[in-house]
């Protein structure tokens, strides 16, 4: 897809992976939206990119994301671009008693709200000459890690979507991508860690992004990043080793 001259809503713009998007995205010559839920995080975004357009809204609550859509068809009906990046990783162990509060944040967020803002979204960006839906899965869609086993399914199921729509909006102007990262240095799975400085590592945002972009640039429909190639080729083989 062409990087530059567009307008990009980017779901949870305000750290990590989407972060890195809006960053680039602004460089390369876009208008760039970045929602999240907390707001000093926005402001904090604001603060280092008074070009950047914030907007607090809470992907999990159907209202919110209606709202969402509605601002944007208001206030910025360009926009022909929507990177639904915004998830949440809780470990779950789905072998005991489950917090259900927990599995429908998880559920919610990772595809109910991609799922509900594309279908939102769709009439819009079907109007543009060109436009773009870009969903960002995981690694972890092709082979899980069971102590996170939700997660993952949220995942191989966004990855199973996203095919679906590509399928579907194919003779329209809409392009849709997926980005399957592999792990990436950020602050996701902050929310069932107790020490909030530690990451699980992997590789860094810029990392990332080279190969990410590459992938958009090139009408790549489906870029794996990194080891994330090695889970979609090898997925059964995998598991084992990754589960030890
Ligand atoms: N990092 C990795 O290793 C990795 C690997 C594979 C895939 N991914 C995927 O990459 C995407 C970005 O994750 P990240 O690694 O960049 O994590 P991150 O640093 O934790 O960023 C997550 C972003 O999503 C926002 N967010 C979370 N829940 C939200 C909600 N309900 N409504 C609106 N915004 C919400 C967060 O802001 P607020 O908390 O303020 O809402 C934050 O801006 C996720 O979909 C993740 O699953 C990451």
């Amino acid at each position: 897809m062409k990087t530059t001259g567009n307008t990009i809503l980017i779901t949870g713009g305000s750290s990590g992976i989407g972060l890195g998007f809006a960053e680039e995205f602004l460089r390369l010559g876009n208008k760039i939206i970045v929602c999240a839920r907390w707001e000093d995080r926005l402001n904090k975004v604001k603060a280092e990119h008074p070009e950047m357009i914030i907007r607090k809204c809470d992907v999990s609550v159907e209202k919110e994301r209606e709202e969402l859509f509605n601002w944007i068809k208001a206030n910025h009906p360009e926009t022909n671009v929507l990177i639904n990046n915004a998830g949440v990783q809780l470990g779950t162990d789905i072998s005991q008693p489950l917090d259900m509060k927990r599995v429908n944040a998880e559920i919610g967020t990772n595809i109910v709200a991609p799922l509900h803002l594309s279908s939102l979204f769709i009439p819009l960006l079907k109007t543009k000459s060109e436009s773009a839906i870009i969903n960002i899965t995981s690694g972890l869609a092709f082979a899980p890690l069971a102590f996170m086993g939700i997660y993952c399914a949220t995942k191989a199921a966004m990855h199973s979507l996203t095919m679906s729509l590509r399928h579907k909006l194919k003779s329209t102007s809409i392009k849709v991508f997926e980005i399957a990262p592999p792990a990436v240095d950020t602050n996701l799975g902050h929310d069932r860690r107790d020490d909030k400085t530690q990451s699980h590592g992997g590789i860094s945002v810029a990392e990332f992004l080279k190969e990410a972009m590459a992938g958009i640039t090139g009408d790549v429909y489906e870029t794996c990043v990194g080891q994330a190639k090695g889970l979609r080729m090898k997925r059964e083989e995998v598991f084992n080793t990754m589960n030890k």
